[in-house]
């Protein structure tokens, strides 16, 4: 059965109402449907405002100098960092349903793949929510970093600007830090955490891989050189604010170039 409408319906399910469980559901959903055919991607042509998208009532969103401290040696710093990546999943799953809900032109590739994205983040989600719920809390009761939509209200008039900053910045930038957090937790025998970890660095790696192809797609149609253009969006977004150390080995992977790699190297640097 094919539903008028349904991706829409779905996309805005997800984006535009605040309950986690109504999130978590419409993504399951599309997942199902897209995988039976039941469901069709189609161009939204009026997409609601990016700033409009719906948070859930708790965590509360505050500045970062109000978020709790998260020292992995003792159990509350572990909560309060387990805490900090999930709603780091949690807003990767709004990330991923608006860029197949919002840019029109784009091959139905396009929206499946990031429909495919959303849905990954929402088994990355569930699983830091289990490890929490292990530890006695949950994802809700600790506040949360208010600025990791910013960009994506930056960059939601531009699909090419989106993708420079999303995947290829910040989702690029979770695959330089992860490990060191495995590390960490390491350090302090927490096998459980690790291997959610572990998992969503495996997975991060394919999501900036389709921001790299899908960046590279839009750019040369618009008959532009992708790292020229890349680099000049780094500029206009982070103005020279780019942090490394870089993880060398999963950037390539996920479809940096050598040149791109030692660009940033001098940027972080400076
Ligand atoms: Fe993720
Ligand atoms: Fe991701």
């Amino acid at each position: 059965m094919r539903i008028a409408n349904s991706f829409q319906v779905l996309a805005e399910a997800c984006l535009f109402q605040p309950a986690i469980e109504a999130k978590l559901e419409a993504t399951r959903a599309a997942e199902l449907a897209l995988a039976s055919g039941a469901l069709v991607p189609a161009a939204v042509t009026d997409p609601r405002p990016a700033a409009r998208v719906q948070f859930p009532e708790c965590p509360a969103l505050v500045e970062p100098r109000h978020l709790p401290r998260r020292s992995l040696t003792s159990p509350a710093g572990r909560v309060a960092f387990l805490h900090a990546v999930a709603h780091i999943e949690f807003t990767a799953i709004l990330l991923a349903w608006d860029m197949a809900y919002r840019f029109a032109g784009l091959p139905e590739a396009f929206t499946r793949d990031w429909v495919g994205v959303a849905c990954e983040e929402a088994r990355h989600f569930e699983a830091v929510r289990s490890r929490l719920r292990q530890l006695g809390a949950d994802y809700g009761e600790l506040p949360a970093h208010r600025g990791l939509w910013e960009l994506a209200e930056q960059t939601a008039g531009d699909v090419l600007h989106r993708l420079a900053m999303v995947p290829r910045f910040m989702e690029a930038r979770g695959l330089d830090v992860t490990p060191g957090m495995i590390d960490k937790l390491q350090a302090v025998g927490d096998a459980e955490s690790v291997a959610v970890l572990e998992l969503i660095l495996r997975e991060e790696v394919g999501h900036v891989a389709l921001g790299s192809r899908w960046f590279d797609y839009v750019a040369r149609q618009r008959g532009l050189e992708p790292e020229a253009a890349y680099f000049q969006l780094i500029a206009r977004y982070l103005h020279g604010d780019v942090r490394g150390p870089f993880n060398r080995t999963a950037r390539l992977q996920a479809g940096f170039s050598e040149s791109e790699l030692q660009r940033l190297e001098t940027l972080g640097a400076a």
